[in-house]
């Protein structure tokens, strides 16, 4: 008889052999949602296109989910880092602070404007930036600062704030991950300049496929980002002025923001499922001795995009990528890293963006360093000390008992000075699971 005591990876029964449930990202509001679109054109005679009523109506309740403002639907999360950036007219060479830990499509926009990318550090303990690391990476060069919220856990937005304004930067939010995480109050994406969102389909809300977002509660601003992500047609100029700008087409059409509409009605319920999760899976580690959640800073909302988890090495026998191989062993799809530092990858470090010139680090008109490496000793310190685990809005209590046991089992299996007395079994702090059932109920998310 196979020992349950015995970690899977030992060649014991694993907590769990159940996949991850499904997400049901898509449903039948989506279906008829696009249905309609096609119905109508072929009805009419006309296509769907773009700029059109779903596109005016998706962006204006995006706005409005935010408290106001304006956005523009845009066709990728890396398009409305570009777009945001372009919007704010800085000109070629300026040196431009990147988020340390973040997607390629964070970084990448900045070079291919002809700027430079300045990764500031870490927090300590954390993914995200803060305004001491930034004040360090700032030289005269420093036109704008580009934060991004790590896995939906607000920045420390006033300090950042505050920094910038000394300096007379703007601050441009990268809300990829954090979709509704509110900060000391105030929802993420309206407290800097201007900010970006991604709505591609692994995030909190999307368009389809891909997709993405520009917000500013700028109207002028607003103007601008209208300008970039559309060839530079003259929006909020008088009729008859020609294209203001040299600029991609980097539209959202009617099919995108038909679902986008659909799904943002969804994404209250969405950050209440994926916030219940944490919450839970944060109260039942403080049972263990090894594994805490990271939480939202006080007086902050995580929107909780994946799960941060600090791993306490030092009373461990083994180290953290042979804890994390154990716990997927168990059944829970965790991940020893997100250590995604796209300004100090090879591709940047290479300088490959125009061909090989090496441009524009190694143009006359940049007066930095062209080869400085910047060094990232708090994020690398941070990914040395944490995992996460890949969450959604379908994850419940059966995901939290289970992901706790697993915790629970691999720490028995590794704590260097096992405990005396072992902590209750981890799911009695969550529900008794042999009384649930296997899914909890779904209040508004439809499935296909
Ligand atoms: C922080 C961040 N920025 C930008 C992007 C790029 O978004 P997209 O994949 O929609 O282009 C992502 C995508 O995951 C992201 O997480």
């Amino acid at each position: 008889m196979k020992d349950n005591r015995k970690p899977a990876v030992d060649g014991g029964v694993p907590v769990r052999s159940a996949p991850w449930p499904k997400r049901c990202l898509f449903g039948m509001e989506e279906k008829q949602a696009v249905i309609g679109l096609f119905d109508r054109a072929i009805e009419s005679g006309e296509a769907f296109g773009y700029n059109g009523p779903e596109e005016e109506a998706y962006c204006a309740e995006f706005s409005a989910f935010l408290g106001g403002g304006f956005a523009d639907a845009v066709n990728s999360g890396t398009t409305a880092v570009h777009v945001a950036l372009r919007a704010l007219e800085i000109e070629p060479f300026s040196e431009v602070i990147v988020p340390p830990v973040t997607d390629p499509g964070g970084v990448m926009p900045v070079p291919l404007m002809g700027c430079i990318p300045v990764p500031a550090d870490t927090a300590p303990g954390s993914y995200n930036t803060d305004a001491e690391r930034i004040a360090a990476r700032m030289t005269p060069r420093t036109r704008a600062i580009l934060v991004a919220h790590i896995a939906g856990i607000p920045c420390d937005m006033d300090a950042i704030l505050e920094l910038a304004r000394s300096r007379g930067l703007p601050v441009v939010e990268d809300c990829a991950q954090a979709h509704g995480a509110v900060y000391r109050g105030r929802p993420v994406g309206t407290l800097g300049d201007i900010a970006a969102f991604s709505t591609m389909f692994g995030k909190h809300h999307a368009t389809g496929g891909q997709g993405g977002i520009v917000f500013t509660r700028d109207e002028q601003r607003y103007h601008k980002v209208r300008w970039m992500s559309d060839r530079g047609k003259p929006f909020g100029l008088p009729a008859g002025s020609g294209n203001v700008v040299a600029a991609l087409n980097l539209n959202s059409d009617e099919l995108a923001c038909a679902i986008g509409r659909v799904q943002l009605r969804k994404l209250p319920d969405v950050l209440t499922r994926r916030r219940r999760f944490a919450a839970l899976l944060a109260r039942a580690c403080r049972e263990l001795e090894t594994v805490r959640v990271v939480e939202a800073p006080p007086d902050c909302e995580n929107a909780c995009w994946f799960i941060f988890l600090r791993l306490d090495t030092a009373k461990l026998r083994c180290d953290k990528r042979t804890f994390v191989a154990a716990v997927k062993a168990e059944g829970i799809p965790c991940d020893a890293s997100y250590l995604h530092t796209p300004a100090i990858d090879d591709w940047c470090r290479r300088r490959r963006v125009f061909g090989t010139s090496g441009f524009p680090w190694t143009d006359a008109n940049y007066t930095g360093d062209a080869g400085t490496v910047y060094e990232l000793p708090n994020a690398l310190a941070a990914d040395a000390g944490h995992f996460r685990l890949s969450i959604h809005e379908n994850c419940g209590e059966t995901e939290v008992a289970d992901t706790v046991a697993a915790f629970a089992k691999v720490e028995r299996a590794f704590l260097s000075r096992p405990r005396a007395c072992p902590p209750a079994a981890p799911g009695a702090m969550v529900a008794d699971r042999s009384t649930r059932t296997q899914r909890e109920p779904r209040e508004s998310m439809d499935t296909a």
